[in-house]
C-alpha cells in the first residue's frame, strides 16, 4: 500500500498511507455550511474512514481500491435529516380532531392516547412502527416526547439506540391541569426522571433528556426539581414554549410572578443553562428573543402542526434567524401529520411566505435557510451531524429522482423538487455512522 503515499496530496491532511479502511461514495453532494450557503459539490467523492468524513474530493488517488468505491452515479447525497420536536407517543393519532384548538384537542385526543402507553406491549409495537417511519423518511438525528410512563420511555429509548440514531428522548413530565388518568404527582414524577437519566445518561449516540410538556402542566415545585436535576446531571431539556395565544394566558393565570413562559423555565434552571430545546416559540416578544439567544437554545419550527391545530400565529422564521436564534423543524406528530423533515423544509417556506403577506417587515425563507434548519441548524447539539465537514459522521441519504422526467435541472433544483414534490420513495439508502440502514 505504499505507493498511495505519493498519491496522498490531493487528500490536504490525511495522513494514513493505506487507503484500505476509506470508503468513497460518489455522488452530487449537496450540504449546508451555514444558512447562506448551500456546498454543492457535483459527481464527487465523499471519502469516508471508519464512518466520519475525511474530504471530498473530484478525483482519487491512482490505485484507490475500486471495491471501497460506492457509486451512487446521477444520484443526490445529503445529510440525513434531524427532526427537533416530535412525539413518539402521538403516532398512532396523526390526523385526528384537526378541527379543534389546541387545549380542547390535548384533553379529547392527546392525553387519552398517550395514557395507553402504561401498557408495554402496546408501546413496543407503537414506538417501533415509529422508529421505522423515521428511518423510512430519512431522519437519523431526533429529539422525541414519549409519554409520562417510565418503562415505554424505557422502551423508546432502546429502539432509537438499536438503531443507531443520534437522539434525546426522555419520560414526560406533568402534575397538573390534565385529567386524572393521566397525571403524576411531583414527589414521583421527580424521582422516575432521576432514575431515567441516571440511568440513561447516554448510550451510543442516544441521551436522555428532561421533557416537561410544557408551563401548565407542570407545578413550579415539579419545574425546580427538573431544573435542579438538569443542572446535576448536565441533561438537556425539552419542552413546548409560546406556542398558541391560549396556553400563553393559562400560563400568565397561573405563573403571576413571571413575565412569561421564558422566565418561568429560566428561573428554575430549565432554559439555556444547559442545551434547551424549545418546540413552537410562536409568539416571541423582546423578552423572550433575549433568553433565547443564547447558543445552548434552540427554538423548534413545527409549521404543520401550527397550521393543523391553529395557534393563532406563525413563528417568525425570518426574524429570529437574524437575531440569531439557533433554529430546527419538527414534524410535531400528531399536531403534524407527516414525518418528513424533507415536507418540512416545504412548509417552512410557504408558511413563511403567508407570515410575510401580514408581516412585510421580514421576508419569506429561502432553500438554504429552510434545509439548514433541517440537517446542520438541528443537529448542532448532536456530534458533529447534518454536513459532510472533516470529522463529521456520515449520516448521509442518497437522493434518486429518476422518476421526474427533466433534463438539464441543477442539483439544487433537484433536492428543492425532491423537498417539494417527492417522498420517501426517492431516499434509496441511508447511512449512519457510514453503514446501511435497512427499512
Ligand atoms: N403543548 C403541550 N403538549 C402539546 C402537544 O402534545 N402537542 C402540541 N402541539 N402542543 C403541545
Ligand atoms: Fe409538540
Amino acid at each position: 500500500m505504499l505507493e498511495y503515499h505519493k498519491n496522498l496530496e490531493i487528500f490536504g491532511d490525511i495522513e494514513e498511507v493505506s487507503m484500505d479502511n476509506y470508503k468513497a461514495y460518489l455522488g452530487n453532494v449537496i450540504y449546508s455550511q451555514d444558512k447562506d450557503t448551500l456546498v454543492v459539490k457535483e459527481k464527487s467523492y465523499i471519502l469516508v474512514q471508519d464512518g466520519i468524513v475525511q474530504g471530498i474530493f473530484k478525483d482519487l488517488p491512482e490505485g484507490f481500491p475500486q471495491e471501497n468505491i460506492i457509486d451512487w452515479g446521477n444520484n443526490l447525497i445529503i445529510p440525513g435529516f434531524s427532526d427537533m420536536h416530535v412525539h413518539a407517543s402521538q403516532f398512532l393519532q396523526r390526523g385526528m380532531g384537526m378541527d379543534k384548538k389546541l387545549l380542547d384537542w390535548l384533553n379529547t385526543y392527546t392525553y387519552p392516547t398517550e395514557a395507553k402507553f402504561q401498557d408495554k406491549e402496546h408501546a413496543k409495537k407503537i414506538y417501533g412502527l415509529f422508529v421505522d417511519e423515521l428511518v423510512r423518511q430519512g431522519t437519523l438525528h431526533v429529539n422525541c416526547f414519549s409519554s409520562i410512563h417510565y418503562e415505554a420511555s424505557e422502551i423508546l429509548f432502546e429502539l432509537l439506540l438499536e438503531r443507531g440514531l443520534f437522539a434525546f428522548t426522555g419520560k414526560l413530565n406533568m402534575d397538573q391541569n390534565s385529567p386524572e388518568f393521566y397525571l403524576e404527582d411531583t414527589e414521583s414524577s421527580l424521582r422516575s426522571t432521576e432514575v431515567f437519566i441516571s440511568n440513561y445518561r447516554q448510550k451510543g449516540n442516544v441521551q436522555a433528556a428532561i421533557v416537561p410538556r410544557f408551563t401548565i402542566t407542570c407545578s413550579e415545585e415539579l419545574l425546580a426539581g427538573l431544573g435542579k436535576l438538569a443542572q446535576q446531571y448536565g441533561t438537556p431539556v425539552h419542552s413546548h414554549m409560546c406556542e398558541a395565544i391560549s396556553t400563553i394566558k393559562a400560563s400568565k393565570e397561573l405563573f403571576p410572578n413571571y413575565k412569561n413562559e421564558a422566565e418561568v423555565f429560566y428561573h428554575n434552571n430549565l432554559l439555556g443553562q444547559t442545551p434547551t430545546i424549545m418546540a413552537h416559540c410562536i409568539f416571541m416578544d423582546d423578552d423572550v428573543v433575549q433568553l433565547m439567544q443564547n447558543p445552548n437554545c434552540m427554538a423548534v419550527h413545527c409549521p404543520d402542526a401550527t397550521a393543523n391545530i391553529n395557534a393563532g400565529g406563525i413563528m417568525p422564521v425570518k426574524k429570529l434567524l437574524e437575531m440569531g436564534i439557533n433554529l430546527a423543524i419538527g414534524s410535531d406528530i400528531g399536531s403534524g401529520a407527516s414525518l418528513s423533515i424533507a415536507r418540512g423544509i416545504a412548509s417552512t417556506i410557504q408558511h413563511s411566505k403567508i407570515r410575510n403577506m401580514f408581516d412585510p417587515q421580514w421576508e419569506a425563507v429561502n432553500l438554504s435557510e429552510a434545509f439548514y434548519m433541517a440537517t446542520r441548524s438541528g443537529g448542532r447539539y448532536f456530534n458533529k451531524v447534518g454536513a459532510f465537514d472533516k470529522g463529521y459522521h456520515f449520516n448521509a441519504l442518497v437522493i434518486d429522482d429518476s422518476n421526474f422526467p427533466g433534463e438539464n435541472l441543477t442539483s439544487l433544483e433537484r433536492l428543492e423538487r425532491f423537498c417539494y414534490a417527492g417522498d420517501d420513495r426517492n431516499i434509496v439508502m441511508r447511512y449512519i455512522v457510514g453503514k446501511e440502514l435497512i427499512i
